[in-house]
Parts: C-alpha cells; sequence; structure tokens
C-alpha cells in the first residue's frame, strides 16, 4: 500500500484523503496478470472457461459408500478443483452439509466449511472459485446469506445484474480478479435475486446432464434446466455409480477409467461428445475421487481451455478402498488388504441395515 501511495500524485492523494468512501475504489484498482493459474484466462468469460468441480466435495472418507471423496476441499483447491458442489440441510437450525441424510453422512457446518474456502481465497487472490449448493430442504437465501456472512465470504462473492445470464454474459475473470468479487455461487432452488443477488439460481442459468448414471456412455442430453439450454453454460455430471441393492453408489473402482482423458466411459470422451453435440465444450464437469487419474481431470479442463497443464507439485495420491482410511496426507499401501477386504463387506452390510431403516422410516411415514 505504501509503495502504491508513492506513484500517486499529491493533488491525487488528497483527493484520496478527503473523500475516503465516495470515489476512493476507482484509483486502488490492479490488473490481474495470471487468473486460475494461465495469463491467457483472464480476458475470458467465465461463462467461456472449463472448470474442473468436486460432486459432493464434503463427503470425504475412505472405505465409507456415503462419501465421493477421499480428501477434503481444502486439498481439493490446492489441487485445482474450482468448483465445489454440495448438498445443504437443516438440522436444528443449522446448515449442515449432508449425505441424503445427516444419520447417513454428516459433513459439518456450512460456516465451517465456507471458512476453508475463504482461508484458500485469501491465500490465492487471483482465483476464482464456484459453489454449487444443492438446497435439499429449500431453504432461504436469507439464511445462507447469514452464515455466508458470519464466514466472511459474503464480501468476495459475486452478484451479476440479472438474475440469469447467457454463457456469453458473463465476465472475464481477470474483471472478477480485479473486482475482489471471484466466489460466484449457484443454488439449486429458491434463489432471489432481489433478496440476495450473489446466490445465483442454478437452474435458469446452468444446464446439466443426468447424474448417478451407471452405465459408461455418459450421454449428453439436457436432463434439467429452467431456461435456455442453447444459450446457458452447462454441466456435466461425470461419475459413475453402481447399483447396490437397487441403491446407486459410487463405483471406485471405475475412479481412475472415469476420470481418463481418453477411452470408453472417460471424461475427456464426454467432453468431445458434449462439444461436438452443443458446440462447445462444458462450463463444469463434476467428478467423484479426483485424484484418481493423477491429474488426467485438470489435463482435460487444460486441453479444453487451450492452456497447457503442468502443475508444480504433484496432486494427491489416490487412496484405493481397502488401503489406510487416512486422508490427511498421501495414501499408504502398507495396510493387510485381506483385513480391509473384510471391514469393507461388514461396511456393505452396515450401509444396507442403515437404508432399511431409512425406508423403513419412509414407509411409517
Ligand atoms: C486403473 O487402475 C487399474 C488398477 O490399478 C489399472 O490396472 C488400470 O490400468 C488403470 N486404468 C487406467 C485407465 O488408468
Ligand atoms: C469457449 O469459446 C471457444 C471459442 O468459441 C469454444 O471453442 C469453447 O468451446 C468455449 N468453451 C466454453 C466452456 O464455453
Amino acid at each position: 500500500m505504501l509503495s502504491f501511495l508513492n506513484y500517486l500524485t499529491p493533488a491525487v492523494l488528497s483527493l484520496l484523503l478527503a473523500t475516503p468512501y465516495a470515489s476512493a475504489t476507482p484509483y486502488i484498482q490492479r490488473r490481474a496478470t495470471v487468473c486460475n493459474g494461465h495469463a491467457e484466462l483472464c480476458d475470458k468469460s467465465f461463462g467461456n472457461v472449463t472448470f474442473v468441480g468436486a460432486h459432493n466435495s464434503y463427503a470425504v472418507g475412505v472405505n465409507n459408500l456415503a462419501t465421493n471423496q477421499d480428501y477434503d476441499i481444502s486439498q481439493q483447491l490446492k489441487d485445482g478443483i474450482r468448483m465445489l458442489q454440495m448438498q445443504a440441510h437443516n438440522q436444528d437450525g443449522t446448515i449442515q452439509l449432508c449425505h441424503t441424510a445427516c444419520s447417513l453422512y454428516n459433513g459439518g457446518t456450512l460456516q465451517d466449511y465456507l471458512g476453508k474456502v475463504k482461508t484458500f481465497m485469501d491465500a490465492n487472490p487471483d482465483e476464482v472459485v464456484s459453489l454449487l449448493i444443492v438446497n435439499s430442504d429449500n431453504l432461504a437465501p436469507s439464511l445462507y446469506d447469514t452464515v455466508f456472512k458470519a464466514a466472511g465470504v459474503d464480501t468476495m462473492s459475486y452478484a451479476p445484474d440479472s438474475a440469469s445470464l447467457p454463457a456469453t454474459g458473463w465476465p472475464t475473470l481477470g474483471s472478477l480478479i480485479d473486482s475482489g468479487k471471484r466466489l460466484v455461487t449457484f443454488l439449486s432452488t429458491t434463489a432471489d435475486f432481489t433478496a440476495v443477488p450473489y446466490l445465483i439460481d442454478e437452474f435458469t442459468n446452468i444446464w446439466e446432464t443426468k447424474f448417478d448414471v451407471t452405465d459408461t456412455t455418459f450421454d449428453c442430453e439436457v436432463d434439467r434446466t429452467k431456461g435456455d439450454s442453447s444459450t446457458q453454460m452447462y454441466l456435466i455430471n461425470h461419475f459413475l455409480d453402481e447399483s447396490l441393492a437397487g441403491v446407486p453408489v459410487p463405483n471406485k473402482d471405475q475412479a481412475n477409467v472415469t476420470n481418463s482423458a481418453s477411452g470408453v466411459g472417460s471424461l475427456g470422451l464426454q467432453v468431445s461428445t458434449c462439444a461436438t453435440q452443443h458446440g462447445r465444450n462444458p462450463n463444469f464437469m463434476l467428478v467423484d475421487f479426483y485424484e484418481f487419474g493423477g491429474g488426467s481431470i485438470f489435463q482435460v479442463a487444460a486441453d479444453a481451455n487451450g492452456v497447457t497443464y503442468s502443475p508444480t507439485t504433484p496432486i494427491a495420491t489416490p487412496i484405493a478402498d481397502g488401503a489406510s482410511a487416512s486422508t490427511t496426507s498421501s495414501g499408504s499401501s502398507n495396510s493387510a488388504p485381506a483385513d480391509f477386504r473384510i471391514a469393507q463387506s461388514q461396511l456393505y452390510a452396515a450401509f444396507g441395515a442403515m437404508l432399511c431403516v431409512v425406508f423403513g422410516a419412509l414407509t411409517i411415514l
């Protein structure tokens, strides 16, 4: 700040000091030269960039069928995930991130989660990050606003000029970064532009392909939208499930194939199929167990964006089910697999029992 002040003429300085509230901002603009890791992205519209997203980013854990990620969002962001998708639930008046039900998997409070997002954003001022909140209990935007304020991320949240924008109507990454409004949050239901303009309605701005698929075709049909899919941004749900007693659970054994840059069932193939079908690349690509493939998902995004993927440090090590349940360090492989196979089958049984309880409760209700 001091060195910046040195460049100002005394006349401008006195004007600034004389009008601290009114006209200070225009003079203190910066100009980002690298945006989300690449100079080429600064002048690109947010609506023309392909971002990798973590499906159920808060549902973290190994050997647990209710989880979709092995590493928490701090590591996800560090490795290059730029959309964090989550399911928000109301638990006794607190917004918690739970998978299907808080009794099944509770990933903690939204406020704690947003605190981690803020830590990353503060330390990485040239990054634009998106949040996609599945509003499972249709909570009012004002309730989210309270939590965003408590976590200190409301002030870095981007509010568009209108409730919905075509893909071509979004600002550039550079201008989002320069303005300091570089957290872009989409809410699946109840968004109200006049009440909380930075909680952006998902489906009038983004359409999605289908999710929870169990075959590797990964088609590019429009599955959910509330707008004009020919002009909206779009999101592909690129995570493979398998059916366990009729219930879709993540197919982790296939994660390295699903996340690959090429081949049947790969992310790369779905991107090229969708680009051919819709004339442009997807904006968001949600994946499970993002570190499987050794960075292949980030390679796919870089190719889509026409930039070079060259991480300075390797991303996190994949943790196969049956391995150590550590989620903080790189996965260790010195555990006895047989023991963990048993643990996993016990877990399947426990999960099945839990589902019976859940469905039993539903039929009672
Ligand atoms: C996926 O992992 C399996 C088991 O480690 C390996 O045999 C296979 O070659 C991998 N496939 C890809 C596409 O990386
Ligand atoms: C961005 O624009 C280029 C040029 O029109 C296009 O090839 C690419 O698919 C677009 N990407 C997205 C995510 O819209």
